[in-house]
Order: structure tokens, then C-alpha cells, then sequence
């Protein structure tokens, strides 16, 4: 079964990238040239997911219009000739189709996915959570795309982090059955690192089975008082069925300041005309202790 659709939860409030996110969505946000939430189209676009199912709020609405075209604004770059640039806004309106369903309370992880349920219906999807950002070799979406194709498993994408960021994610433990893949048995959510040896953290990259929802659809408020996704993921684990895949690649929390930063000079350093002056100036900044 081809997977095409891909559900991005995007009506959180930013509070940890506050005052920035006072009234610019998180997912607004530039990452050197592109708002946040295009690394993160792109990524799925590049896995083959063409249907992306937005979660908004009645503030994000800025968000779809990213990717619709602005045709004042293309109108002026072609009277005044810039037409690499139209080119450019005009790629990012064409890249994927655009679906947006509202959360209209902010209830958790787990709600806004349950929010997509009529516009994902019946077929396996993908979910890809805004702030996390991957660049690597392969899509980090499709590295979990790969395994759920060949084992027609739900799977969740995972990466180490050290004892003291445990309490930050969703952690999974089980056995390794082949180099980095791990049949799910337990989860917790945001566990004290005393509570689980485990150091394998989920980073915001599902592949769910439309099951996900009568699970969802059945659960209380978890860890923090939210409908959480992975105590729903825990429900497939009785039946033994959820893979995680240990993603391969490099990956920037876009919530966390010292990360965002770290990711804007990431990019600037990968251009051209930018790298020189950048570093000439970081040099001038790097006495500071
Ligand atoms: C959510 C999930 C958590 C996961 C994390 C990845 O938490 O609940 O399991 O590890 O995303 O970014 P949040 O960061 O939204 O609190």
C-alpha cells in the first residue's frame, strides 16, 4: 500500500519560543530563509507523501497560505523581472496538496491526530511533528516509510539522547531485532531517567494504521493532563505490533533555542554567498565567553 498522506500537527502555542511566538505561529518561524514548517514539507515531499493534513488552530492560518500561491506578490516579481524568486514562491504553493482540519482545543498530541481522522479515512499515514527537524542522507520520514512498507507494521522514529533529556520525550524499550530496528514493548511518556534504562527517544515521526484511532478515540487524559499519543502507541504494543526505527541523521528541536540557532547557521553554512561573511563575523563573536 502506497502511503500518501501525512498529518502535521501545527496548533501548538510555541510558549517555550515565547515572546517570538506571541502572535508569528512557531512553525513560522525562519530557519535561514524558509519558515520551519517548509523543512519540514519538504522532507515529507521528498519521502513520496504528497497529502499533507495540517492541524491548525483559528491563529495558523497563516500556515496554509505558505503554501498557496500569492499571486499580488507573484505579479510584482514579474513586472520587475526577479523571476527566480517567482519561481522560488511559486514552488513552495505547488509542492503538496494541502488539507487543514482544526483542533479546536488543545488537548494533546494524541487529540490533534484523532482531529485527522476523516481526512486520513482508512489508509495508513504518516505523522511528523513540526518542531523536529532532520536532515540526513534519506528523509527521516521515509527511513520509517521503508520498514512499515516491507513490514506492514505501525513504526515510530527514534533517536539516543542522553539521561538528562529523557524526561523530554516519549521513550521506547525493546529488543533489536535487526541493526537499529527494535519491536516495541513498553513506552513511557516522559519518564525520570531513573524510570527506565531505556535512552530511546521518539522524534516526532510516526507511521500509523487508521486502528490508531479507536485507541486514541478510547483514552482518558495521560502524562500532563493531554490525550497522548503514545500511551495509544502503547495499546499496539499488547498485540505486539509497533516497530521503531533508530532514524539516521542529524536532527534540530526547533523549540529549543540553542538548537534553532544552531540550525539558521547550519544552513547559512551550506550557502554559498552567505558562508564567508558569516563565518568572518562569528569569528568576531567567538571571544565571548
Ligand atoms: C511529543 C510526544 C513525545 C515525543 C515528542 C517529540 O511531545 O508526546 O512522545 O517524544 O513529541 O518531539 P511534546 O514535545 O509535544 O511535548
Amino acid at each position: 500500500m502506497d502511503i500518501k498522506k501525512v498529518v502535521i500537527p501545527v496548533a501548538g502555542w510555541g510558549t517555550r519560543s515565547l515572546p517570538a511566538t506571541k502572535n508569528v505561529p512557531k512553525e513560522m518561524l525562519p530557519i535561514y530563509n524558509k519558515p520551519v514548517v517548509q523543512y519540514v514539507v519538504e522532507e515529507a515531499q521528498a519521502a513520496g507523501l504528497t497529502d499533507v493534513v495540517l492541524v491548525t488552530n483559528r491563529n495558523k492560518t497563516i500556515i496554509e497560505d505558505h503554501f498557496d500561491y500569492n499571486l499580488a506578490l507573484e505579479d510584482v516579481l514579474t513586472r520587475t523581472g526577479k523571476l527566480d524568486m517567482l519561481k522560488t514562491v511559486r514552488d513552495v504553493a505547488e509542492m503538496v496538496n494541502i488539507i487543514t482540519v482544526r483542533q479546536k482545543k488543545q488537548l494533546g498530541l494524541g487529540h490533534a491526530v484523532l482531529c485527522a481522522r476523516e481526512a486520513v479515512k482508512n489508509d495508513p499515514f504518516a505523522v511528523m511533528v513540526g518542531d523536529d527537524l532532520m536532515f540526513g542522507m534519506e528523509p527521516g520520514i521515509k527511513q520509517l516509510l521503508n520498514v512499515a512498507h516491507s513490514e506492514h507494521m505501525p513504526v515510530v522514529g527514534v533517536m539516543e539522547v542522553p539521561a538528562d533529556k529523557v524526561s523530554s520525550y516519549g521513550i521506547i524499550s525493546g529488543e533489536e531485532f535487526a541493526p537499529g530496528l527494535y519491536r516495541v514493548r513498553d513506552l513511557m511518556e516522559k519518564p525520570k531517567a531513573s524510570e527506565t534504562s531505556s535512552r530511546l527517544a521518539m522524534v516526532g515521526r510516526y507511521v500509523l494504521y487508521p486502528d490508531i484511532f479507536d485507541h486514541l478515540e478510547n483514552l482518558g487524559p495521560g502524562q500532563g493532563g493531554e490525550i497522548q499519543l503514545t500511551d495509544a502507541l502503547k495499546a499496539l504494543t499488547k498485540s505486539n505490533r509497533l516497530l521503531a526505527v533508530k532514524i539516521r541523521g542529524q536532527r534540530y528541536d526547533a523549540g529549543d533555542w540553542a538548537e534553532y540557532l544552531a540550525a539558521n547557521i547550519y544552513f547559512a553554512l551550506h550557502d554559498e554567498d552567505l558562508r564567508y561573511p558569516l563565518v568572518q563575523r562569528l569569528k568576531e563573536l567567538l571571544p565571548i565567553n
